[in-house]
């Protein structure tokens, strides 16, 4: 075979099947060394018959994890501020960077604006059974137990926000 064969086998294809003459095997052939498109009877259907179509995906996606097919994880509510298992016993957490979450006693939550009533600073949680909410920017103090104020500079306390537990996350009542 001449070198310029090895690099253009369709080349070589061609010339022979012109020395076969137009006969099926030819097309075939020709086909083979063709564009971008598949050869008729690909995938080993004699006859040039067509491929089985492709499984429908109709019936659902079994590894479809959106939640769908209406099993998996609860629905978290729309109005939920945190995991009530995320707020620690005797200490808070900042929710949404705007809501104070506190859990003085196991089980009971409690909820201020956490925008300080003097300058708007956000206020630091309680920790470790601490009954006072105390802002770090100018030091006022409020009672955990009402969000009222203790000490100054702010003129009044944290503004209460009503919450409840539903499905193990503490929501807006
Ligand atoms: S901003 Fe909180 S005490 Fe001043």
């Amino acid at each position: 075979m001449p070198v310029e064969d090895i690099f253009k086998p369709c080349a070589t294809a061609a010339r022979r099947t012109l020395l076969l003459g137009a006969g099926a095997m030819g097309i075939a052939v020709l086909a083979g060394c063709g564009g971008d498109e598949p050869a008729p009877g690909a995938g080993g259907q004699p006859g040039g018959s067509s491929a089985p179509a492709a499984p429908s995906t109709a019936g659902g996606n079994p590894f479809d994890d959106t939640g769908s097919s209406g099993g998996g994880e609860p629905q978290v509510p729309s109005n939920a501020l945190v995991a009530a298992g995320e707020v620690p016993v005797g200490g808070g957490v900042i929710v949404k960077d705007t809501v104070l979450v506190i859990q003085p006693a196991k089980g009971t939550f409690k909820a201020y604006d956490a925008a300080c009533p003097h300058e708007g600073a956000i206020v630091d949680p309680p920790f470790d059974g601490n009954p006072i909410i105390q802002c770090p920017r100018h030091n006022s103090k409020f009672k955990v137990a009402d969000g009222s104020r203790v000490e100054g500079p702010a003129p009044r306390g944290l503004k209460g926000i009503r919450v409840e537990v539903r499905g193990g996350y503490v929501v807006r009542a």
